[in-house]
């Protein structure tokens, strides 16, 4: 794989299954939660992708409406034969574009990897702030009502 012609896109369907495995794989490390097909169909088109010429997915993150002033950042893998190498914030950089087209100035995180986030600009908050809405995607989480993430904001 020439790192030099991999590039940035929003996801496909057909890239479904390969970003399922990253996020299991991640998940089986504790890393992220793991998301079912059914949600990750469901919310494919928040997704955007690392992709090689031949389609290979090497790296995604979603950008999620969580309400009506703000927005979160989910799901963010990069494989680990590109990680610290720039596209982590390359992706994250897609997602705030995103959020800015959108017309949201507010973007959340529920994260372990508060170093990257604070490279990136965001800053940690209390959970408390997190909009109770949002606590649904929690319910299905194995580690509810144990939530040991960091919530982490940055205003755009
Ligand atoms: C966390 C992760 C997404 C970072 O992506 P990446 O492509 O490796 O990061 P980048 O190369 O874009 O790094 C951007 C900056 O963050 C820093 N950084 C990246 N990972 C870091 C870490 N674990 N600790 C401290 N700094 C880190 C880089 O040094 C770089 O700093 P700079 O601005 O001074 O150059 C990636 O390591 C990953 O997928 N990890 C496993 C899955 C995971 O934990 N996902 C997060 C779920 S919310």
């Amino acid at each position: 794989m020439a790192e030099e012609q991999l590039r940035i896109r929003k996801a496909k369907v057909a890239d479904a299954r390969p970003i399922h495995k990253m996020l299991m794989d991640c998940a089986r490390d504790g890393l992220l939660l793991p998301r079912s097909f059914h949600d990750l169909y469901r919310h494919l088109r928040e997704f955007y992708v690392v992709v090689s010429p031949e389609g290979e997915v090497h790296g995604c993150c979603a950008l999620s409406i969580a309400w009506e002033d703000l927005a979160e950042i989910r799901s963010l893998v990069i494989g680990g034969h590109i990680q610290r190498r720039g596209w982590g914030r390359k992706l994250v950089d897609a997602c705030l574009s995103e959020a800015l087209t959108l017309g949201i100035y507010r973007v959340l995180t529920l994260t372990y990897q508060v170093e990257f986030f604070k490279r990136m600009g965001f800053i940690e908050v209390s959970k408390d702030i997190v909009p109770q809405k949002m606590w649904a995607d929690c319910l299905n989480c194995p580690k509810f009502p144990e939530c040991d993430e960091t919530a982490m904001i940055l205003d755009l």
